[in-house]
């Protein structure tokens, strides 16, 4: 008997009820992560038998081809199902117009084969954008002002698209954010025969500053200006739910929402929104932020990672990119 009875008796609803064992915590449980949820993007670059740490991102590494796919293997026994492949390209591949995306023998291109070919089941999603292959690491063709030109980069898009799916891509993942791309391409899978080749469209892509550490990696911060004129105002909800509504029209088989963490309300407006599967992008800042923190001994680390990936599973997303996909697994596993 409780010494609390008399005084509490009124109290005819107590939701603590149910939080008292954990055998009961797990039975009303709204939202799970499994690994099921994960994509992990992965770096790759030219070279052989070289794994690099990038310095601003502990714990994440730029492969060489034979290093990665070594690794693929790993992980997919681990359960991750699919990969988002991020190339580094060397600075003399580069020029104004990243024609090296479409180079049928490209890094991306033999790094699709190889894995398709070690690691068959496993999903290889590649990026398409042009900021890798640039020289002034735009996502876009600039004309002699600096200005974006939209529709000579969907141009470029296109070849980069259908130069990734003959390599054999299971899924093409637009993160450019010009506008009409995502009909464009699947347009033109469709005509050379791809039609099963998906499309995961970054619809929802905002200018943000937790992209850092990923431009470390590749190299590829803007050498001029800023991305806003095609990435997302970070002020701006409506018009995320405009970007995924064009997407999904134009043939989008999953939807994006680009950074997750700062970004929780739109995965829940879009999910609120759509039928169609929404992934969440669990970016390099978000990733960077927990580690720093985690090194200095001020959090406990694997709590965070979980605790983090639940809000976006919270908030609608079905599917996370995340560097933390092969912790989570491990951890899952125990
Ligand atoms: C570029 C691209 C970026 C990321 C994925 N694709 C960076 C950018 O837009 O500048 C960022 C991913 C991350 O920060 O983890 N097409």
């Amino acid at each position: 008997m409780s010494s609390e009875n008399s005084t509490t008796a009124t109290i005819t609803n107590r939701p603590r009820r149910l939080r008292r064992t954990e055998t009961l915590r797990r039975m009303v449980r709204e939202n799970t992560l499994t690994v099921d949820d994960l994509i992990y993007p992965m770096f790759v670059m030219s070279g052989e038998g070289q794994k690099v740490e990038i310095s601003s991102m502990p714990g994440c590494y730029r492969f060489t081809l034979d290093l990665l796919v070594e690794e693929i293997a790993e992980i997919y026994s681990l359960g991750i199902g699919a990969i988002a492949l991020f190339p580094v390209i060397p600075e003399n591949l580069k020029d104004d117009t990243g024609s090296e995306s479409y180079n049928p023998d490209g890094l991306v291109q033999r790094t699709v084969k190889a894995i398709k070919q070690a690691v068959p089941r496993i999903l290889v999603i590649t990026d398409v954008a042009l900021d890798p292959f640039t020289t002034h690491c735009h996502d876009g063709i600039v004309d002699e002002n600096g200005v974006i030109l939209n529709d000579q980069t969907v141009e470029v898009l296109v070849k980069m698209s259908l130069s990734q799916a003959e390599a054999g891509s299971d899924m093409v993942a637009p993160s450019d954010m010009m506008d009409g791309r995502i009909g464009a391409i699947r347009q033109a899978l469709d005509t050379a025969g791809y039609i099963d080749t998906r499309i995961l469209a970054y619809s929802a892509k905002y200018a943000s500053a937790y992209y850092g550490p990923f431009r470390d990696a590749l190299d590829s911060a803007p050498k001029f200006g800023d991305k806003k004129t095609y990435q997302m105002d970070a002020a701006n909800s409506r018009e995320a739910i405009k970007e995924v509504a064009l997407d999904i029209a134009e043939g989008a088989d999953i939807v994006m929402v680009k950074p997750a963490l700062a970004y929780l309300d739109i995965i829940y407006q879009v999910k609120n929104y759509t039928n169609v599967p929404v992934a969440a992008y669990n970016v390099s800042g978000e990733y960077s932020m927990i580690k720093a923190a985690a090194q200095n001994g001020w959090i406990d680390e694997k709590k965070v990672i979980l605790e983090t990936l639940l809000s976006m599973k919270r908030a609608g997303a079905d599917l996370i990119l995340t560097y933390f996909a092969k912790e989570v697994a491990l951890m899952l596993h125990k």
